[in-house]
């Protein structure tokens, strides 16, 4: 048995909670230790969670013997602390957006290839068991040459007190729930060519609600996403010679259905396991043992293109963050 890959998380709030909750399925691995910039956080946190240690700084998490992190913090929080572990030689599984735009994300990604260390952005969808049903399927030819995505995740995030109105955190739906749109968008149809982007701009600066029409290298995107609204969360994906729906949330998906251009119908499902974020935690896991530098599910490319498709929709929009020059 090789010895377990140590992990330790940056972040002790709503995401970092269900990382830790899910940790209990992953094979090969322990997590020993967060960090949190309020120490009694990660002293509530650690606690909560059983976990063995607690980072009074950046410096003494670097300095300790860990193989992998997870950030858990805000969007413009994870390139400064995935820079720090790269350079320390730590792998980084980074949540999502990886970073607020194209030239912070090729920093850390340059980093990573110059380190020879690994990397990835925590996009979760990506390694649900349905959705690698779904991308087996297409492969096949299930639904003929794909060629349309329309796809949108729309929720209420209530107070605007929260980072994700706060323009110096890169706030805004885009950022915050249009990356998973852009996701499915770019890893079905590939990189962005062209993007229209209407925006709705809250009174904090940062757009609420967002509609994306997207041409990428291998058909056409429809997509949306808000902070201040509600949606069934389905998506589809349309090809030549049929269409599938994923129904319901379809970034945490369980349930879809495959309709050929004849019209008969097939429904595929396969539940994931805990909370879904095991299924990423694993793979990057398993990355690490096996001596693996890069994911082919969420490849650098695929990162790249998500940034940029959002990067596109804010300079078509001319909205742009504070920290932007
Ligand atoms: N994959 C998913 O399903 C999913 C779901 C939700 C969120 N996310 C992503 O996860 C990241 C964190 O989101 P969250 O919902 O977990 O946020 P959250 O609940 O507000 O937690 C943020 C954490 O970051 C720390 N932090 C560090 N710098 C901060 C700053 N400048 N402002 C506020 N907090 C700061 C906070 O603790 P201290 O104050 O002690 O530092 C806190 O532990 C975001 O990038 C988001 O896009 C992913």
């Amino acid at each position: 048995m090789p010895k377990p890959i140590r992990w330790a998380l940056i972040g002790s709030g709503n995401i970092a909670a269900r990382f830790a909750a899910d940790f209990a399925h992953v094979q090969g691995a322990e997590l020993v230790g967060v960090l949190s910039r309020r120490e009694s956080a990660a002293r509530e946190f650690a606690a909560r969670f059983a976990l063995p240690g607690v980072y009074p700084s950046l410096e003494a998490l670097l300095a300790d013997d860990i193989q992998a992190v997870y950030l858990a913090t805000p969007h413009t929080e994870h390139p400064v602390h995935a820079l720090a572990c790269l350079e320390a030689g730590i792998a980084v599984l980074s949540e999502k957006p990886a970073a607020p735009n194209l030239p912070m994300l090729d920093q850390v990604l340059d980093t990573a290839e110059r380190r020879g260390v690994l990397y990835m952005e925590a996009m979760k969808s990506a390694f649900y068991p349905l959705y690698r049903r779904i991308k087996a399927l297409l492969a096949e030819g299930a639904i003929g040459e794909v060629n349309f995505v329309n796809a949108g995740f729309a929720y209420n995030a209530g107070n605007r007190d929260h980072h994700v109105f706060n323009p110096m955190l890169a706030g805004g739906s885009l950022l915050d729930v249009a990356i998973y749109s852009a996701f499915l968008a770019c890893d079905l149809l590939g990189a962005p060519r062209q993007v229209k982007a209407l925006l709705e701009i809250g009174p904090t600066g940062v757009d609420e609600m967002a509609v994306l029409s997207c041409r990428h290298e291998r058909g056409m995107a429809s997509l949306f996403s808000a902070l201040n609204s509600t949606s069934d969360g389905r998506a589809v994906i349309g090809g030549s010679a049929g269409h599938i729906v994923i129904e319901g949330r379809w970034w945490n998906p369980r349930r879809a259905q495959l309709v050929s251009a004849t019209g008969s119908s097939l429904t595929l499902e396969a539940d994931f396991t805990g909370g879904g974020l095991c299924h990423e935690t694993q793979h990057f896991t398993d990355l690490l043992h096996a001596g693996q530098g890069r994911s082919d599910i969420l490849s650098f490319e695929l990162s790249r293109a998500m940034i940029q498709t959002l990067d596109m929709a804010r300079a078509d929009a001319g909205l742009r963050f504070p920290f932007e020059t």
